[in-house]
């Protein structure tokens, strides 16, 4: 089971079916740097967090509680929760729901999560459309 991409940080992803559209905000190639299970990724600008990610080609995003079955976006608008990372130390974080920025810390979510750390509780919470 793949957990990560295998781009290196030099890298424009090549081997993904997500592609921005032309004339796109972002696709005139702006990339930014992040990290995903620690390992440097660069990937595509001005886009949620999910959809970065999949650019890059991340597949696995999350496993289930139960089974630890891999799961990766589904419905790209904040529905379905298949999507949920850690990002700068805070779980259970819609990663579609989420602008990536340069520097983001973001974990795969492994199983069931407790609430975020109290020093951290502060961190904008952010409505189904990214607001
Ligand atoms: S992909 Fe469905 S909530 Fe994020």
């Amino acid at each position: 089971m793949t957990t990560q991409s295998t781009q290196t940080p030099t890298q424009t992803p090549t081997h993904t079916l997500f592609k921005p559209l032309a004339g796109a905000q972002g696709a005139a190639g702006a990339n930014v740097a992040i990290w995903f299970n620690d390992q440097p990724l660069t990937v595509p600008d001005a886009r949620s967090v999910a959809a970065a990610l999949l650019a890059a080609g991340v597949s696995r995003f999350r496993a289930t509680p139960v089974s630890g079955a891999p799961r990766a976006p589904f419905c790209m608008m904040g529905a379905c929760f298949e999507c949920l990372v850690e990002i700068d130390g805070v779980p259970s974080r819609q990663a579609c729901m989420v602008e990536v920025k340069a520097g983001m810390r973001i974990r795969s979510q492994e199983g069931a999560r407790d609430l975020p750390p109290a020093n951290l509780t502060d961190a904008p919470m952010e409505n189904a459309h990214g607001r």
